[in-house]
């Protein structure tokens, strides 16, 4: 699937986003090893700190049903140059490392960014899968 597609899915996953407080809503499509398409959005909450973030709501629905392997994920908010925030990167390095991240930057660019890069050095215990 190309960035566009995936980029196409997040930008839709986006209208389900639920962001009463920050009125700032953001889609998340993130792409399985299988070619499945796990879709998230972000979740607000009055008790602010318990927002999920889109990129955590596609991953979480994606390991709930079993999935764990990846190759890439699109994110849509309401401005370019959306890209995960530092608590997503760590948890989406969990069960991808080597995942593709890619948002819309300016002029509409794809910005297409590995998440080592994203994350260099996160942290690991060390135990795998
Ligand atoms: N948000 C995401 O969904 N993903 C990110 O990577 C950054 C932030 C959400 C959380 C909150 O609902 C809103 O954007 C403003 O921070």
């Amino acid at each position: 699937m190309r960035a566009t597609e995936l980029l196409a899915l997040a930008v839709r996953a986006r209208r389900a986003a639920y962001a009463p407080y920050s009125r700032f809503t953001v889609g998340a499509a993130l792409l399985a090893a299988d070619g499945r398409v796990f879709t998230g959005c972000n979740i607000e909450n009055a008790s602010y700190g318990l927002t999920v973030c889109a990129e955590r709501v596609a991953l979480a629905k994606a390991v709930s049903e079993g999935v764990r392997s990846f190759s890439a994920l699109a994110i849509a908010g309401p401005k370019t140059s959306i890209t995960p925030c530092g608590a997503c990167r760590q948890v989406l390095a969990e069960f991808a490392p080597d995942l593709r991240v890619y948002w819309r930057g300016t002029g509409r660019r794809v910005v297409a960014r590995s998440l080592r890069r994203l994350l260099p050095e996160g942290f690991r215990i060390g135990a795998r899968r």
